[in-house]
């Protein structure tokens, strides 16, 4: 299993604070914020990494995490030149992916749970993490049928079928880059990772789970308040172990 993290996209939303740096460094309590995702790899025991970033602080990226080898890690850089969406992360990766399973995490998503067992137990097709919100619209959201099975699903809906968002980290097979070389671009000008799901879904092989902890999307400054509380909470609850 290989990973990547995507660290590209302009992070308007949190102007003025990427102004001078890219959202993914800003710091999240006591770390800068690619490094919850990267753990999170590490964690599931992923140590080939493809780290694809923007191109204007792409050299900051490379001073904040290096080689890997502090990591016990392999990490390789890629610049997305423009944020044409995250499915483009495959075509960028495709050498990289060559004939191998891959997990991709969003590198402004913070996640609580353990994704190892899912990551082991993976063969081939898709598997994507739905998690209950209270704010469906600003997501990926899957339609469910009576049976728990999902049926659909919809990039940023103005009416969403459920309240179920599809969280930034997805299993796929190596299919998944001819899969992305055959999609168009949305209007919002991207290659959209839902459109990838609706794929593995449309030829039966997409299986959704669910996240059972925390999860967090920064992507506005309220969700990354709320990720700071909760890093700093997790923080000082080690901290009060280990005395
Ligand atoms: C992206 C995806 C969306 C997904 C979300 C998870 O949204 O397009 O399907 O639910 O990540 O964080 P964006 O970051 O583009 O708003």
């Amino acid at each position: 299993m290989k990973g990547i993290i995507l660290a590209g996209g302009a992070g308007t939303r949190l102007y003025p604070l990427t102004k001078v740096t890219s959202k993914q460094l800003l710091p999240v309590y006591n770390k800068p914020m690619i490094q919850y995702p990267l753990e999170t790899l590490i964690k599931a025991g992923i140590r080939d990494i493809l780290i694809i970033v923007a191109p204007d602080h792409a050299g900051d990226f490379l001073k904040c995490l290096g080689s890997g080898r502090e990591y016990g890690c392999h990490f390789t850089y890629e610049i997305q030149d423009k944020p044409e969406g995250i499915a483009q992360a495959f075509m960028i990766g495709e050498d990289f992916i060559d004939q191998d399973n891959v997990t991709l995490i969003l590198g402004d998503n913070l996640y609580e749970d353990d994704f190892s067992e899912a990551i082991k137990t993976f063969k081939s097709g898709g598997r994507i993490f739905a998690k209950k919100v209270t704010d469906p619209q600003r997501f990926g959201v899957v339609e469910f049928d009576a049976n728990n099975k999902a049926i659909s699903i919809e990039e940023k809906p103005k009416v969403p079928k459920s309240n179920y968002s599809v969280t930034g980290l997805y299993i796929y097979d190596s299919t998944v880059v001819d899969k992305v070389k055959a999609l168009k671009f949305s209007d919002r000008g991207e290659l959209e990772i839902t459109d990838v799901n609706n794929l593995y879904l449309k030829e039966g092989s997409l299986d959704v789970a669910f996240v059972e902890g925390k999860w967090f999307d920064t992507g506005t400054f309220e969700s990354m308040h709320e990720a700071i509380s909760f890093a700093r909470d997790r923080h000082l609850a080690k901290e009060a172990r280990s005395l």
